[in-house]
Parts: structure tokens; sequence; C-alpha cells
């Protein structure tokens, strides 16, 4: 009851405006929020994610969890393969301060400028944090900066579904991630990277979530690196799962 009554007077009170206010306040709080978004809405992007990140991840691989917050995912990682050397960076100190159990590397830093040289590992994963942030296109070129030649970039969030009925139907939803988590449902025109030719992307009830994988030497990649991006041989066909829509 007493967690109820708090977490209403997190979402009755005033909201700050800038990211790092709002998480920094909502940090206590966030894990039974989180888990209700996956119920709602986040699951069916999320296991896909999931399922990818048991297909690649592999022993000693540099990973990156871009906007970790309180740590769900990075548990998730560590408990997939143990030996994976884990940074966690998220603008939040408060939201980070609940990854101190997880092993691995705490870095407080922003996505949209983030504090690791070109080419540096092997998987980015960022879940729900791109429309968090004022420049969505920004944070995916960082990521796939820092990824190797081979690496692996994955990444969800909330997108504006299609159509006014899925757009009526997730107001309420919309609003309170809006007015609540800093969070924007990202319209096609920010998210011009879904549809690459050589990448994946899986997007859930009528558009409202949205999962997307994205390599190196991808087109969407190489149209914002500098230099030659296809630096590995693209992959047969089959290696790559276009575009999908459940
Ligand atoms: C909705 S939470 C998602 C947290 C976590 N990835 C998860 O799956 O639960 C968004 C997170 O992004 C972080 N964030 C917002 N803007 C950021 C930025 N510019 N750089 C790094 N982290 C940021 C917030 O502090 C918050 O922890």
């Amino acid at each position: 009851m007493a967690e109820l009554l708090d977490d209403l007077d997190m979402l009755l009170g005033a909201a700050p405006d800038d990211p790092k206010a709002v998480y920094d306040r909502v940090a206590s709080h966030y894990e039974r929020f989180r888990a209700l978004w996956i119920a709602l809405a986040g699951n069916a992007v999320e296991q896909p994610m999931l399922a990818e990140l048991t297909a690649i991840l592999a022993p000693g691989q540099r990973v990156l969890d871009a906007g970790c917050g309180t740590g769900t995912l990075a548990r998730r990682i560590i408990a997939m393969q143990p030996s994976v050397d884990l940074t966690m960076l998220d603008l939040s100190p408060a939201m980070l301060a609940y990854t101190d159990d997880v092993h691995g590397e705490h870095v407080e830093g922003s996505v949209l400028d983030l504090p690791f040289p070109d080419d540096s590992f092997d998987v980015v994963v960022s879940s729900w944090v791109i429309e968090t942030v004022p420049d969505p296109i920004k944070a995916v070129s960082e990521y796939l900066r820092v990824i190797k030649p081979t690496g692996y970039v994955l990444y969800t969030f909330c997108s504006l579904p299609d159509g006014w009925v899925s757009r009526v139907g997730t107001a309420f939803l919309r609003a309170a991630v809006e007015n609540r988590f800093a969070g924007r449902f990202l319209p096609p025109e920010e998210t011009p990277w879904h549809d690459c030719d050589r990448s994946r992307r899986v997007r859930s009830h009528a558009g409202v979530t949205t999962f997307v994988e994205l390599r190196k030497c991808c087109s969407v990649a190489s149209a914002i690196l500098p230099g030659p991006t296809d630096v590995i041989p693209p992959p047969a066909t089959s290696e790559w799962r276009h575009v999908s829509t459940q």
C-alpha cells in the first residue's frame, strides 16, 4: 500500500523538464513501472531483442548497455553470458547507482557523446533510451561509431503507432510515458533508419514499440559513418532478417 501511494505521488506530482532530473527522481520507482510497461506493450519487442542477444553474445565480448537505467537488461546479459566485459552507461547517477551489484564498468555519461573510441565494442544494446534523448539519430550514430566492424547494435524504443485508431487507442499510455518518463513516441521522420536493406526491425502493437538491429556494414551505417564501412564482406542474404512487422 505504501508503495502504491508512493507511486501515485510520483505519477501525479510535477515532473521535471530534463531527462536526467526525471530519472534521478523516478529511480526508486523505476523497476515497478518498467515491469508494467513490459507487460502492457514492451514485451513483444523485448523478447526478440533478448533472443538475439542470446544468439550473438560470446565469452569475453565487450558489451555496452547504453542508458542502462537500474540494470535490468545488464543483469540479463550477465545471466546469459557471465564472462562478457560489460560497461553500463547512464546519464542519471541515481539510476546508475542501482547497477552497483552488476559486475562491470559503471560510467556516468551521455549516449549523445559516448566517452569511448571508435570500434571498441562487440555489442551495443540500448533499451527504451533513444526516445528520451533530444536527438535519437545522434544516439544511434554514436552506437554505430563505437561498435567494431563485426559488431552489433540492438535497440528498442517507443514509436508512434500507425493510423488514427491506434493513436487514439494508445493515447493514455503515450501521455503517461511522455509526461512522467521524458519519453516521446518517435514519429517516422525521427526514426528514418528503420528501413535498412541489411538490418532487422520488429514492430508490435501497430507500431507502438520497435526493435532494431543494425551492423556497421549495413546501409544505414554506411550512410552516416565517415570512410569506407563495408569492411567485412556483406553476409549472405539468409543471415539477415529483413524488416518484419508483428
Ligand atoms: C526508460 S529508461 C530505460 C532504462 C533501461 N535501459 C531499461 O531497459 O530499463 C531511460 C534511461 O535512459 C537514460 N538516459 C536518458 N538520456 C540519456 C542520455 N543522454 N545518455 C545516457 N542515458 C540517458 C535515463 O537516465 C534512463 O535511465
